[in-house]
């Protein structure tokens, strides 16, 4: 059973007071509806999972206001390193530490504006693992990949490496979210049918590389340029689970009425 999950990434925006401003509003709407809002770990009837991924500087803040609510929060970024001498980076036993339950890996602004290679994002994810945390692997081609026709080699070669070395049994909080670069911060979303095909791609090759149990369980987000207006018919394809939601993430109001337009029965 595939719960939707609605997550937002705030990536470098906000400052304290709006980052805890905004997660005392979700934190609000949580208590109202909490038949329709799910945590990961809870059971029951279908619903939405809610999640955010504030900067490193609010994460502390922010589930300090969250606990007690199903809404995980997540680092954006992990190092693939422990402890040590790595000046600048985060471990990700220091996201536990601060009551984090999620991370994004190989974000396509890491990917692309601080190089990192689909083997680095391989490695944050095992660290991100072997810390306890449930990683959120984004994939997506370029413009120039998919106008090269490169769009399925380019996303199969991600998740490869991505979980290279991984085995099942140790994926089981796995999130993947299909985020192409061209859609990322341009509002021009992929269509449905554009989407549909990716996640499609991605259920196959996890089925072929683990099991067809585990492809059916796994959820698999779309991300770019997702708002209010384009959620429901994005969210509405076969084998989009959920979306990871940038821009329109940074108020309630629209990041609400996102979660609204999710369809709330677990496929
Ligand atoms: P936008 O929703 O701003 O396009 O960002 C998507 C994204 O990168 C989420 O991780």
């Amino acid at each position: 059973m595939r719960i939707p999950v609605i997550a937002g990434n705030w990536k470098m925006n906000l400052d304290r007071s709006a980052a805890v401003a905004l997660a005392r509003e979700l934190r609000d709407h949580a208590a109202s509806s909490s038949a329709a809002v799910g945590g990961a770990s809870g059971g029951g009837a279908a619903r939405v999972e809610i999640g955010v991924a504030p900067p490193f500087p609010y994460l502390e803040a922010v589930r300090s206001l969250l606990r007690g609510t199903p809404i995980w929060v997540a680092g954006q970024n992990v190092s693939h390193e422990k402890l040590g001498a790595f000046t600048g980076e985060v471990a990700a036993s220091m996201l536990v530490d601060v009551g984090c339950s999620h991370v994004l890996v190989g974000h396509s602004e890491r990917r692309h504006l601080y190089g990192e290679s689909s083997d680095l994002v391989g490695r944050k994810l095992a660290a991100a693992l072997a810390a306890g945390l449930a990683p959120l692997l984004c994939v997506g081609e370029t413009l120039a990949e998919r106008q090269a026709g490169k769009t399925n080699a380019v996303v199969l070669e991600q998740l490869e490496s991505g979980l290279k070395g991984q085995e099942e049994a140790s994926l089981g909080r796995l999130l993947i979210a299909y985020e192409p670069v061209w859609a990322i911060g341009t509002g021009v979303n992929a269509t449905p049918a554009q989407a549909g095909e990716v996640h499609r791609l991605i259920r196959e090759w996890l089925g072929r590389r683990f099991s067809k149990a585990f492809a059916a369980a796994t959820r698999i987000l779309y991300g770019g340029s997702v708002k209010a207006e384009n959620a429901a018919e994005l969210l509405a394809v076969d084998d989009v689970d959920g979306a990871l939601v940038g821009g329109a993430s940074l108020t309630a109001a629209s990041f609400l009425k996102i979660v609204a337009a999710c369809p709330t029965r677990a496929r």
